[in-house]
């Protein structure tokens, strides 16, 4: 029988169709045409089995364990798998009991920002078992990639991804590789893709340079047999979805008004506006919060496009000229993306269309904060929460900032998306607090001999398409 699911192309002038038991990462039809377009997954709802109210989902709580669907109503992701029905049986799914966060009524620090009691709820996506929000993306990216029998699985990361990655490629017995940029990663995260053995390859770019090749390698080099695990790969933000689940059972079903939410790759609000557009049209919802998305200012390229420029979704008709324009002014410039916040110290964000689209469906909108204000901002959530990384912290400056201005109204129920936790970078925390600037390793730090029978050193490797081939066929997976 037809799956109920599909990949199918963003762009309304193709909408090509793939079944889902194949590997894509943006549309063939038009990459054929000399552009590239992204993929999404459908679903023929009338031939999924959702539940009526989202309410339905409630009784998983009291389920546990590893028997019968024990393992997948444990994992917040898997307890609303009528949502995301991408996969063959329940026996593909690769989980480890991810996306278990919570969402904090946060008053103190509401009272800091302007806003009521009541009304700023924190969404702590850091307490996942690998410390970001990405284990929602990675269980359901992995399931994939066990659907397709993958044994290779890589990414280009800022950190979260590796960390991520790293654990669920060692849990699920796969080799994974990751990218780093040389000098661009926390050494929290760093420590989370060696630990749990990794490949690591320290490539001599940024982030930018570092996604540019892992495509490169998973497209053009399909002999090679590398599954792509970033956010270009759309059964990610199917697992990403679900953080709006959680948020909406946390807040007993009540719509909130403000999403806020830090944007890098963009995943995140692209998954956020799919999420209450599906809700929507399965009648489970009947009002769409606001999205706001907020970019580190030396990494803006979103808040330069839309509030600068006036790009816009456009029905899926959006310029891409201006984009391309925007593209090629930064590179006759040399500009590189520049921000204390890591994690989205990101230039060209893959998923730009899709948040074009949330933002539409969303009706939102896109601000920018400087880096000492994202650092103040994160001491505020240390001293009123559980703490966050210096990215986080970009969605509660967005949010006081959107209060400041009246976007926000003082009386609207605000929800932040903390994606990452505290500890990643605690170079950063200390920095702030003490002045003194303790980043673990320079490159130039003495070294010493490497001795732990289990060690497992990173690999320095020129930005060159060859010798990257020539590092990653040398890789084998650890007994
Ligand atoms: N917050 C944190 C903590 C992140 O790690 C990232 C992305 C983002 C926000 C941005 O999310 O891409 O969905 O807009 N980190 C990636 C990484 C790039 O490699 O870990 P987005």
């Amino acid at each position: 029988m037809k799956h109920v699911a599909v990949q199918q192309c963003i762009n309304p002038d193709c909408n090509a169709q793939f079944p889902v038991d194949e590997t894509h990462l943006s549309c063939p039809k038009c990459q054929a045409n000399g552009f590239e377009s992204l993929l999404d997954i459908r679903y023929d709802w009338d031939r999924c089995m959702v539940p009526k109210s989202l309410a339905g989902f409630e009784y998983r709580w009291m389920t546990k364990g590893d028997t019968g669907g024990g393992a997948l109503d444990f994992s917040g992701v898997w307890r609303f798998r009528e949502l995301l029905p991408f996969f063959n049986s329940e026996s593909d799914i690769v989980t480890i009991g991810e996306g278990r966060t919570n969402c904090q009524c946060a008053d103190r620090l509401a009272k800091k920002i302007g806003l009521s009691h009541g009304q700023l709820f924190l969404q702590y996506e850091g307490l996942n078992p690998s410390g970001s929000f990405k284990d929602n993306g990675m269980t359901a990216a992995f399931t994939h990639a066990k659907m397709r029998g993958a044994a290779k699985v890589a990414c280009a990361s800022t950190g979260n991804t590796s960390a991520s990655l790293a654990m669920f490629a060692s849990m699920s017995g796969m080799l994974g590789i990751v990218f780093i940029g040389t000098g661009k990663i926390a050494y929290g995260k760093l420590s989370q893709a060696l630990d749990y053995g990794a490949k690591t390859l320290q490539v001599t770019g940024d982030f930018d340079s570092c996604l540019k090749r892992i495509r490169q390698i998973a497209t053009e080099r399909q002999d090679l047999g590398i599954y792509l695990m970033n956010s270009v790969n759309p059964f990610r933000l199917e697992g990403q979805k679900t953080i709006m689940y959680r948020v909406l059972e946390a807040l007993n079903w009540e719509i909130p008004d403000w999403i806020v939410v830090p944007g890098g790759n963009l995943g995140n609000c692209s998954a956020f506006g799919k999420a209450f557009l599906e809700l929507k049209e399965l009648g489970l919802i009947d009002r769409i919060p606001r999205l706001a998305i907020i970019n580190a200012q030396g990494a803006n390229t979103l808040h330069q496009l839309v509030n600068e420029d006036g790009l816009k979704w456009n029905g899926g008709r959006f310029d891409r000229q201006l984009i391309q324009k925007k593209y090629d002014e930064m590179d006759s410039q040399g500009h590189r993306a520049s921000t204390i916040a890591s994690a989205i110290e990101i230039n060209r964000p893959v998923n730009l269309p899709k948040a074009l689209r949330a933002i539409d469906i969303m009706n939102g909108v896109v601000r920018e904060i400087d880096d000492q204000t994202i650092l103040e901002h994160k001491a505020l959530v240390g001293r009123y929460g559980f703490g966050c990384e210096p990215a986080s912290a970009a969605s509660v400056a967005g949010a006081h900032l959107l209060i400041e201005e009246g976007t926000i109204g003082k009386h609207e129920k605000v929800v932040c998306i903390l994606t990452g936790h505290e500890l990643k970078d605690p170079d950063a925390t200390v920095k702030y607090h003490t002045g003194i600037d303790v980043k673990a390793v320079a490159p130039d730090a003495p070294r010493h001999e490497v001795k732990g029978k289990f060690a497992n050193q990173p690999m320095l490797v020129e930005d060159d398409l060859e010798a990257i081939i020539s590092v990653i066929k040398s890789l084998k997976l650890d007994e």
